[in-house]
């Protein structure tokens, strides 16, 4: 029996006005007609019963989650009272899958994720649950195309060939999350490093006893929570609060020595901010996406427009410009790294 748990507790900051804490990326419908998270389940459907399908959400979010996955069973949608990162949300997911399951491979997953050959995903992913078995994790790593600073880095001893069907683990010499632009260029020409993908496989045991080692005070929170999981009505609120927060990445994966990573290709795309829709949409005779009512362009070109409005641009060039319920964002396209700052300011 294989489970998954899809990590859906995101704040949802870098694609403001469209996304807020009550409606984050992954149940806005970005790149296709339904939601990301959607998308995110019907994907694994074919491997996975609904039964064994978990996902971890945070309280402002979970109505609008369990509205969206209503053949999940409800209590499958986990509910975190504080967002406190990957680290805890995993760590727990983990516990509650254990309590349910016994000790069971555990394909965790963003929900914020484009896959086109979703064959291949799925073939590689029951790949990494068979070699989780020997007890290590197995990360999905991807080939990178440029120095981006916004993913963790793999790191191997080989320089990397990407051959989906004949990829099997290869060992990680060490995990680097999100280095500086000079780490980032030295590891692309070096041609030994992979961008984490963010998708893992582990076995529930596995990954406790690594919070055990390196997230001692996330552990010994946890073992308090796994005390009182069988209880009914528990409020976790009180425990939440304490747990530090921090990702999976910087918590285990950069200290862990059970890292092995399958080299994949299957046209992954993590929609990280609004420039990423130029990967997916076409573009109009001005070199712009045009996801606007109406979009006049004069002397304008190479932009972004999403509205429901009718909307002008006159001299404009390489802009985001988005509105949604009548907030309005204009934002340079070099900077859109920076929206996520706007929902702080509001
Ligand atoms: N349940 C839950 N709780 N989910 C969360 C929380 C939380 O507190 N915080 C974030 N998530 C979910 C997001 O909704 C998303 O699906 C996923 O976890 C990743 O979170 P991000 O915060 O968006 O991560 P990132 O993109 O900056 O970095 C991660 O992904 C990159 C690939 O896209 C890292 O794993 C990088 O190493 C990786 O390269």
């Amino acid at each position: 029996m294989i489970t998954t748990y899809i990590m859906a507790g995101g704040s949802g900051s870098r694609f403001w006005p469209l996304s807020t804490k009550k409606r984050p990326k992954q149940l806005l419908n970005l790149a296709s007609e339904k939601s990301m998270i959607r998308e995110t389940v019907d994907r694994v459907l074919p491997i996975i019963r609904p039964e064994n399908i978990y996902v971890g959400t945070n309280i402002l979010q979970v109505d609008e989650m369990r509205k969206e996955l209503q053949d999940i069973p409800a209590e499958n949608i986990i509910v975190e009272p504080e967002f406190k990162d990957t680290a805890a949300a995993i760590g727990y997911g983990a516990l509650i899958i254990e309590n349910n399951h016994g000790n069971i491979p555990m394909i965790v997953l963003p929900a914020d994720h484009i896959i086109k050959d979703e064959i291949g995903f799925r073939h590689i992913l029951l790949k990494a649950v068979e070699e989780s078995k020997r007890g290590n994790i197995i990360t999905l790593g991807i080939k990178p195309s440029k120095p981006d600073t916004g993913y963790g880095y793999i790191e191997t001893n080989s320089t990397i060939s990407v051959d989906l069907f004949k990829s099997t683990s290869i060992d990680v010499v060490k995990f680097w999350e999100k280095p500086d632009i000079t780490k980032a260029t030295e590891y692309i020409n070096s041609g030994k490093f992979l961008w984490n993908s963010g998708m893992f496989v582990f076995t529930t045991n596995m990954i406790l006893s690594e919070f055990e080692k390196y997230l001692p005070e996330h552990y010994k929170i946890l073992m308090e929570i796994k005390s009182i999981l069988k209880n009914d009505n528990v409020n976790l609120k009180s425990h939440f609060d304490k747990f530090e927060k921090v990702s999976i990445d910087y918590g285990v994966m950069e200290k862990s020595d059970k890292l092995k990573t399958i080299p994949v290709d299957f046209g992954w795309n993590n929609i990280g901010n609004f420039t990423a829709l130029e990967d997916i949409f076409e573009k109009n005779q001005n070199g712009s996406i045009n996801k606007a009512g109406k979009l006049i362009e004069i002397d304008s070109k190479n932009n972004i427009v999403i509205s429901n409005q009718t909307v002008a641009l006159v001299g404009i060039e390489n802009a985001v410009v988005v509105e949604k319920d009548g907030n309005i964002l204009i934002c340079s396209k070099d900077c859109v790294q920076n929206i996520k700052n706007v929902p702080d300011k509001l």
